[in-house]
């Protein structure tokens, strides 16, 4: 296997087993079709790119049927809201301005430049979200982008003058395809804004749970230079985001159209203090993540014996990872409860624990509630205050295995 980034041969540093989709949410009748790959991580040493060796067909992650709604929360509806008001006016000055935005999904970002009368596109290949943001007023064609999809945009809409991109660009594997495509859709003086979850955070906090198929990169701020400087584009500005358990904002331009802020070299130096560049650091991230599972099998097996129930809080993605790699089954957890209708009454993938509504939840609390939506606790915990004052507890997992009572 070779980096998908800059080609030089890499290998895995270590397994997380068999892995389903994480967001293949399924009914008993496909249990037996169920599609399995092997999660290896891997880091390269030549230009320090974090990816997974196998990854399964894009086409298999991201149809008509997709899960994962952006609008479900609402931390992450004022995110976008505040990232659209700060790019409408520093980017967005000059007369009839372009955005476009890949990934979409149900416009949670693109529809602030939509209600503002922006002109703006946003690609998604996900049919079924895509339609959301259509019947929302936000122009969205669904396919994936690419380098033929974005001259297909520049010939019917010209030049951008500002591309955007949210947690997706993590989950592209053809990824050179897709930067020869926002450069020749770019203004000479455009840019490009992208933010991802961010190495730095996983490796810090132990949340492994950031690895899943759809990840099939986490990004530090060494590889994305490394990674654009083959297209002559610069990082120009770096962000640290709170979203997702941690993510990075980037922006890119032309190397020469704009000034670089400190903040890049400040967060390279701080790659370097914290060792993201060597192999070391990965080996000890694969004990803590080993030690992280003894630690929440033991809890789980712990509380099954005391005849605690326990339920999962959030279907994430993430939780698959967690769930499968861990070794998680129904008498562990009766059952995970989750907002979005679409995975409500289906089994997890893997482990096929019941995916309840939230009723099942608020109705009748749990003893201890596992939250796999932990990068969302702050607006779940806050909600949550009467479950904790009847008794409940929060099995937490990230960065430590911790109960809180
Ligand atoms: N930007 C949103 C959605 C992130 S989920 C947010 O931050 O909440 C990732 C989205 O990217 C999915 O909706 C998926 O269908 C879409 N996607 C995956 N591959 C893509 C590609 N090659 N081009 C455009 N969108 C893609
Ligand atoms: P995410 O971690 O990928 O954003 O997914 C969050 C999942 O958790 C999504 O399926 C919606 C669900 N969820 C709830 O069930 N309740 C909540 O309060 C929140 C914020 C999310
Ligand atoms: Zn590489």
């Amino acid at each position: 296997m070779n980096c998908r980034s800059c080609s030089r041969p890499i290998e895995p540093f270590m397994s997380f087993g068999r892995m389903p989709i994480a967001n293949g949410f399924l009914l008993p009748e496909e249990f037996s079709q169920e599609y399995f790959f092997d999660l290896m991580p891997s880091f390269c040493t030549h230009c320090g790119m974090f990816q997974i060796i196998e990854q399964p067909d894009p086409g298999m992650m991201f149809h008509g049927h997709y899960a994962f709604f952006s609008q479900t929360s609402t931390g992450m509806c004022l995110h976008f809201q505040s990232l659209a008001e700060s790019v409408i006016a520093d980017c967005l000055t000059i007369n009839d301005p372009f955005v476009v935005e890949i990934g979409s999904n149900d416009g949670i970002l693109l529809r602030h430049f939509a209600k503002s009368g922006f002109r703006h596109l946003g690609v998604e290949p996900s049919a079924n979200v895509a339609q959301v943001a259509t019947s929302n007023g936000v122009n969205t064609i669904s396919c994936f982008f690419n380098t033929a999809t974005a001259e297909k945009i520049r010939n019917e809409n010209g030049e951008a003058d500002v591309i955007l991109a949210a947690n997706v660009m993590c989950h592209i594997p053809t990824i050179h395809d897709v930067i020869s495509g926002i450069r020749l859709l770019l203004k000479p003086e455009g840019r490009f804004l992208f933010e991802d979850p961010y190495l730095g955070n996983m490796i810090e906090k132990t949340a492994y749970d950031q690895i899943y198929d759809e990840h099939v990169f986490i990004f530090s701020v060494g590889a994305v230079v490394n990674l654009f400087q083959q297209y002559d584009l610069e990082v120009i500005d770096v962000l640290p985001q709170p979203t997702h358990g941690g993510s990075m904002r980037y922006t890119i331009a032309r190397r020469g159209f704009h000034r670089t802020t400190d903040r890049v070299e400040k967060q390279l130096q701080k790659e370097r203090a914290i060792g993201l560049h060597k192999p070391e650091t990965f080996l000890r991230f694969k004990e803590n993540c080993e030690q992280s599972k003894k630690e929440l099998m033991k809890t789980l097996q712990h509380l099954l014996s005391e005849k605690q129930t326990v339920a999962g809080y959030g279907a994430t993605s993430k939780s698959t990872t967690i769930i499968n790699y861990c070794g998680i089954t129904p008498d562990h957890l009766v059952y995970i409860s989750d907002t979005t209708p679409t995975k409500q009454g289906k089994y997890s993938p893997g482990a096929h624990i019941p995916i309840l509504p939230y009723t099942r939840f608020s109705e009748k609390h749990p003893h201890v509630a596992l939250l796999f939506a932990w990068n969302h606790a702050e607006e779940i915990m806050a909600k949550e205050n009467r479950f904790r004052q009847s008794g409940g507890r929060w099995l937490l997992y990230v960065p430590e295995v911790t109960i809180l009572s």
